[in-house]
């Protein structure tokens, strides 16, 4: 592109978790005088079907950050349950998803200070974290964090709306399937592996209402953006899913 056309400007942003207002330089383009936009690869897709793994390595390869969505949901969902919250008291929970005092550093989260990196990935949190992410009050106090993770050079993110309603204007959006019984089978193994008791037949009915859930809700329901290329992983290992995310980059020049 022409250097020309472009110039630096200058913005304030709040990085995630943080109260502070940190400086940083943006490009802008002259002609719009709007900032140009950083790179966003959205990865949706339901639950346990790969996403989170996929977007962290294509991050990974490319160099660009990552944002967990899911993690933002789950954090909501276990501060509400550690301040015994009803869950159905809707003006409090977005109050604590407007405030949340999260922290990701080093592949950990930290609320308030505490590691709950182990205690967000429970299926009660999942499960909370679904029913509360039906709030539209809730999504939008979560709006602008994830937002804000938009940043040089790129940002790699999964959830379940990424890409039509956080990143419309994603560079390259993906959505990710699998069968139900291969994603219960890859659940269990995840949460044997690291070290949770499980039972297959309850965690199969477990996606299955989560699905539901996130699928038919009013606010922001689980589905594919028109522009979203369609990639199942069912009879896909980790790193042929990764290579396919990476082919559709080299396809749209990123
Ligand atoms: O991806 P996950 O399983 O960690 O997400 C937990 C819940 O959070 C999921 O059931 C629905 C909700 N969620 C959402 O509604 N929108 C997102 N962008 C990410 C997660």
């Amino acid at each position: 592109m022409d250097i020309l056309n472009f110039f630096l400007g200058r913005a304030f942003f709040r990085s995630a978790g943080s109260s502070r207002f940190h400086f940083c330089l943006v490009v802008m383009d002259s002609q719009e005088n709007s900032p140009k936009k950083v790179v966003v690869i959205t990865i949706d897709g339901p639950t346990a079907s790969g996403k989170g793994t996929v977007a962290q390595r294509v991050a990974e390869s490319l160099g660009f950050h990552y944002l967990d969505s899911g993690a933002l949901y789950r954090l909501t969902a276990l501060s509400a349950l550690q301040a015994d919250l009803p869950l159905d008291d809707v003006t409090a929970i977005a109050a604590l998803a407007q405030e949340l005092p999260c922290v990701f550093r080093h592949g950990r989260v930290l609320l308030a200070g505490e590691d709950v990196t182990d205690k967000i990935r429970t299926e009660e949190v999942g499960n909370t974290a679904s029913k509360i992410a039906a709030y539209q009050p809730v999504r939008d106090a979560l709006k602008a964090l994830q937002v804000s993770f938009r940043q040089a050079p790129g940002l790699v993110t999964d959830g379940r709306d990424m890409g039509t309603v956080i990143f419309p204007d994603a560079d390259l959006k993906v959505f990710l399937t699998a069968d139900v019984a291969i994603r219960a089978e890859r659940r269990y193994k995840q949460l044997l592996e690291n070290g949770f008791p499980a039972n297959i037949d309850t965690l199969r009915k477990d996606l299955e209402d989560r699905d539901k859930r996130d699928s038919e809700r009013k606010s922001s329901p689980l589905r594919p953006a028109a522009d979203a290329v369609m990639l199942d992983t069912s009879s896909l290992d980790i790193d042929e899913s990764v290579q396919r995310v990476l082919d559709a980059c080299v396809e749209k020049k990123i």
